[in-house]
Order: C-alpha cells, then sequence, then structure tokens
C-alpha cells in the first residue's frame, strides 16, 4: 500500500517537473536572442532548461501538480523545517516575504510567529496561490497574503518586507537575476535574505544535481546583486544548506 502510494507520488511529481519544464524550454528557447548578457544558452539537460547564469544551468520550475510532494508527511523527517524555522528568529512583527511559497508548507508554520506582522507569500503559479488563499481561510489565519508575482518580478513595494526566505525554489528561478534585484528592492535596508538550498556539496544529499546548489555559487548569486554574506550553516540541516545574507543598512 505504502509503495504504491510513494509511486503514485512520484509519478505526479515527475509529471508536474516535465509539463512544466517543456512550457518554460519552449518559453526560453523563443527568447534566447534577446536574453541579457547575464545569461548564455548552453546545452540542455534532463532537468535543466538549457539556460545558464554564472555557470549554473537554471532548473525548471515544479508545477502545482507536486503539491503533494511538498506537503508530504515524511518532510520533518527528512528537512527538519522547524529547525530552519527556529533558526529565523522573527521578531512578532516582521514581515517576512516566503518568495517560491509553493503549498505554503513555510509559510503557515511562520504565520503564528509574526502575529502583529505577516507572511507574503509569492509565487508564479496561480494554481498554488488560489491553494494558499483557500488554505489561509481554513485555518483562519488573517496575516497571510497570497501574492502573484512574474517570473522575473516580486511585484513587492519597495522597502516593504524584513526578510525574504526562500526554500528549494531559487535554483528554478527562470530569471534570477532579476529576482534577487526585485528582492533587493522589496527588503528595507539591514533586511534578510535567508536561503535554503540542498547542499551541492553531499552526493549523499538525494536530489538531482540542477536542484542543488554549492555554497559558492550562491555567493556569487547573491552577491553580485549587493548582498552582505552572514552565515552559513552547514550542519542545521539534514540536506540543505542555511545560509544569510543582508542588504546593508546604506549603500
Ligand atoms: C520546489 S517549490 C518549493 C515550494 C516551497 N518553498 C517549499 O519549500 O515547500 C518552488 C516554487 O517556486 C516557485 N517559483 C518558481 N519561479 C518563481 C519566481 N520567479 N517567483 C516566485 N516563485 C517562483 C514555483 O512556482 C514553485 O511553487
Amino acid at each position: 500500500m505504502k509503495i504504491l502510494l510513494f509511486l503514485n507520488i512520484l509519478v505526479t511529481f515527475l509529471t508536474a517537473l516535465t509539463s512544466v519544464a517543456e512550457d518554460a524550454s519552449k518559453k526560453e528557447k523563443n527568447g534566447a536572442d534577446s536574453w541579457p548578457s547575464h545569461y548564455h544558452k548552453g546545452r540542455k539537460t534532463f532537468d535543466g532548461i538549457g539556460k545558464y547564469y554564472m555557470g549554473r544551468e537554471i532548473s525548471f520550475v515544479m508545477g502545482h501538480q507536486a503539491i503533494r510532494w511538498l506537503e508530504r508527511s515524511n518532510r520533518e523527517d527528512e528537512e527538519a523545517p522547524s529547525k530552519a524555522i527556529a533558526a529565523l528568529n522573527l521578531k512578532e512583527a516582521d514581515v517576512i516575504a516566503d518568495i517560491g511559497a509553493g503549498s505554503g508548507y513555510y509559510t503557515f508554520r511562520l504565520a503564528p510567529l509574526v502575529p502583529k506582522g505577516k507572511v507574503v507569500a509569492v509565487d508564479i503559479q496561480p494554481e498554488m496561490i488560489a491553494f494558499l488563499e483557500t488554505k489561509e481561510k481554513k485555518l483562519g489565519l488573517t496575516n497571510v497574503e497570497a501574492h502573484l508575482g512574474t517570473v522575473d518580478n516580486t511585484r513587492l513595494k519597495p522597502g516593504s518586507i524584513d526578510a525574504a526566505l526562500m526554500v528549494d525554489a531559487y535554483h528554478e528561478f527562470s530569471h534570477p537575476r532579476e529576482m534577487m534585484e526585485s528582492i533587493y528592492k522589496a527588503l528595507r535596508p539591514g533586511g534578510r535574505v535567508i536561503l535554503l538550498e540542498y547542499r551541492a556539496e553531499d552526493p549523499t544529499v538525494p536530489i538531482k544535481p540542477l536542484h542543488k546548489m554549492s555554497v559558492a555559487q550562491s555567493r556569487k548569486e547573491m552577491e553580485v546583486v549587493g548582498l552582505k554574506w552572514k552565515s552559513t550553516d552547514s550542519t542545521l540541516l539534514p540536506w540543505q544548506h542555511f545560509m544569510i545574507f543582508e542588504k546593508p543598512a546604506k549603500k
């Protein structure tokens, strides 16, 4: 029974990846001639879109069909998200944006920690936004704001957030430079970016290569937009790096 459920979830997950991947790949191929010079076209590997940024092939976007995988009951055992949430050290009035929120696995666990602030759950898939809105109503929460962004813009107001959290999402942004510039603008001076990515340096982490990032690559891509690296903890979580960057108080 358990095996059947696992296979069902696996098939749903792979179908989700494939459909979104085909779409993204077609769109990116058509627009390749007009890409800004920080991107270049290269060999498209199995789970990539053939678009390269700072030496890394961008992975395709996980489709909303994979919500069940994001919400899997053993996620706490595998990834220890509760440890990551505790390490965020949020204040009750903080406004935190969960960028690439998906089904809101993190969003809904963050909301009770910021009763005088809010969580802005940003995603580009309308189906994820609908899921977030339905779940917020069901849970009776009032401090979650589901927010539809675009592939290259969070559409958050300048200086409107204290922190931006990205969990297993950044590596699939098709326009990482523009997204980070948009996040940088949305942060208040002194605001933080918290980046969680599967550890590329660790072959025992059971995730495909393009869905992982190394510390060196992550730092390069965050620092290029003006963020300052503050800390990296690669032992807090079983599979992910926990990295913190800061927007300087004065630039
Ligand atoms: C692998 S899921 C992770 C979801 C969630 N952070 C979690 O850990 O459960 C990545 C999410 O990032 C979203 N995404 C991809 N590109 C995005 C972008 N440019 N802006 C906002 N969200 C994006 C996808 O739609 C997807 O829901």
